[in-house]
């Protein structure tokens, strides 16, 4: 019945995993819980459009200067993002520099350290599988099929070794990101860096509990959780608040708020960075980088 991989594309070694329609309805309709806010309601891009956000940022991203691995792609984030238009993002150059450095760096040391596994949620144009692609490692993007068939499309252009990247297509907003990361091959008995950038403050309040605590499900306890956490504006009831077209921000909590939510859904954060401690040009309280791992006992 879960006929899981309806196919797998290799022929420009980027791997696509298809799950069957039939799959995705039960898991929306019949096991588990189901997020419990309206379907469609979400953060969506125009729907089956790729995410002008993503592009934005991936426009922006492709010009910073960032390490890779040894058999990595530097110049992955330009061709990756050629043509993108940056649009609103130029004015988060700064913000993006420092968040980019961050969600490197611990990509760069979860790799180090032997973790095997790096899944990208929301994962937009993000070069990381090619710009620090290494023997052992499997990258998994999960994303909105909209942004994925754009990226897939890029990829294949790019005609650059991709084998160990696997594009998921889901929803946060209505699909529950365990039994996404199950069916796609995840394997939740090795460790894991969990990469949550940028992503959050577009979904609602319910999703992102259910998203961080599915994340809790997948971890063992030597994974890692690393997340961008919108700190600065009204709160959560009050969003969406701002609306690029078709993304509108809808989670943004104080910071203290937010590590409790954190915690409840499992995460222990170890480590908080406000960005502006490292640009002083940037505006203090306005966004939290934190890392964060397996609370023992699992959730608060
Ligand atoms: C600002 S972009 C960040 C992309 C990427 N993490 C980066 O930093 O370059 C937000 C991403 O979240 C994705 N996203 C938004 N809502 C989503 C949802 N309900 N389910 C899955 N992905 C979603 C968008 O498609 C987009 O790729």
């Amino acid at each position: 019945m879960f006929g899981l991989l309806g196919h797998t594309t290799t022929t420009t070694g980027v791997v696509i995993v298809v799950v069957l329609f039939a799959a995705r309805m039960l898991l929306r309709t019949g096991l588990g819980r189901r997020p419990s806010g309206p379907r469609g309601a979400g953060p969506r891009s125009q729907a089956g459009e790729p995410s002008r956000t993503a592009q934005g940022v991936a426009a922006v991203r492709a010009e910073l200067t960032r390490p890779h691995s040894a058999g990595g792609d530097p110049d992955a984030a330009r061709r990756l993002a050629a043509g993108l238009p940056a649009g609103r993002a130029e004015q988060l150059r700064p913000l993006l520099a420092v968040r980019t450095a961050f969600f490197d760096e611990q990509t760069r040391a979860a790799i180090a350290r032997g973790v095997p596994q790096v899944v990208i949620l929301g994962a937009g144009y993000d070069d990381r599988a090619l710009r620090f692609r290494s023997p052992g490692v499997q990258f998994i993007e999960v994303d909105q099929p909209g942004t994925q068939a754009d990226k897939r499309q890029r990829l294949q252009a790019l005609l650059t070794p991709a084998d160990r990247l696997m594009l998921v297509p889901a929803d946060f907003t209505s699909e529950r990101i365990d039994s996404v990361l199950a069916l796609a091959g995840h394997d939740a008995g090795r460790d894991s860096l969990f990469l949550c950038e940028g992503v959050l403050v577009y979904l609602p309040s319910e999703a992102v509990a259910t998203l961080l605590t599915g994340l809790a499900h997948r971890a063992t306890p030597a994974s890692l959780l690393a997340v961008s956490l919108s700190t600065g504006g009204p709160s959560a009831g009050q969003g969406p608040w701002r609306r690029p077209p078709g993304e509108a921000w809808r989670t943004t909590l104080p910071a203290d708020q937010y590590l409790d939510v954190l915690r409840h859904c499992g995460w222990r954060p170890i480590d908080t960075i406000d960005p502006a401690t490292r640009d002083p040009a940037l505006q203090s309280g306005q966004s939290l980088l934190v890392t964060a791992e397996p609370a023992p006992g699992g959730r608060a």
